[in-house]
């Protein structure tokens, strides 16, 4: 199976996920597109969805689903959506889409994280993946200096801008063995508006594309 497919795959098995009658959770990405589209075989059975990015809200609207602002809704049993790194902790590396901060704020509100990836995301350690820090612009090179600091290298991500008007920093070189620990760490710079660990707001249950089929992960 090609990685499109393993994509579409999970996407279709995250609908068993959603609870009827209720808003859901919707991330950000080329797996998460998968599961809108399947989404709205059965959006006469969920109020609607919560967003976390533009480009997903023009997809869910696209499709005839109901998107509300995050502050009307007061409940959300399960967010759903993809990775960029997940660990056998179901901690994750996110943020290759640029959608961090409302990412975590919808992961936030949710009861379960339900994470969709095909097989090639699942790491022994995260980073791997360049790790996203999205930062206030009068901040980078302070920002910089620190993720430096820790062993990291970042990178301007050339040419974005964030859905909250700030900037990108891609950082290699980091080995994150305590996600915990780095996530509260760089989370209380000034400056800094969100990282991409996803420790404390980590996955609940991951769908795992694989050859075989949809793997089954919950932590
Ligand atoms: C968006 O900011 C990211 O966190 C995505 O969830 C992540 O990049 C996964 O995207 P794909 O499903 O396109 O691999």
């Amino acid at each position: 199976m090609t990685q499109d497919e393993l994509k579409a795959l999970v996407g279709r098995a995250a609908v068993d996920y959603v609870v009827p009658g209720s808003v859901v959770g919707v991330g950000t990405g080329s797996t998460v597109n998968c599961f809108i589209d399947a989404l709205s075989q059965i959006k006469d059975r969920i109020r609607g969805a919560v967003s976390s990015s533009v480009k997903s809200t023009e997809r869910l609207q696209a499709l005839g689903i109901r998107v509300f602002d995050a502050n009307e809704v007061e409940s959300l049993p399960v967010y759903i959506d993809g990775a960029d790194e997940i660990d056998h902790g179901g901690n994750m590396i996110k943020g290759g889409g640029a959608a961090l901060t409302r990412e975590k704020i919808v992961a936030d509100m949710a009861e379960r994280f339900i994470c969709i990836a095909d097989e090639s995301k699942l790491v022994d350690v995260l980073g791997r993946f360049p790790l996203p820090v999205e930062v206030i612009p009068m901040a980078r090179e302070l920002v910089a200096r620190r993720l430096r600091a820790l062993g990291g290298e970042p990178k301007l991500r050339a040419g974005v801008t964030t859905d909250n008007g700030n900037l990108i920093l891609d950082v290699s070189g980091l080995h994150i063995s305590n996600p915990a620990a780095m996530e509260a760490e760089i989370t209380q710079w000034p400056g800094v508006v969100t990282v991409g660990i996803f420790a404390r707001n980590r996955a609940r249950v991951c769908l795992l594309g694989t050859a075989q089929g949809v793997r089954t992960l919950e932590f």
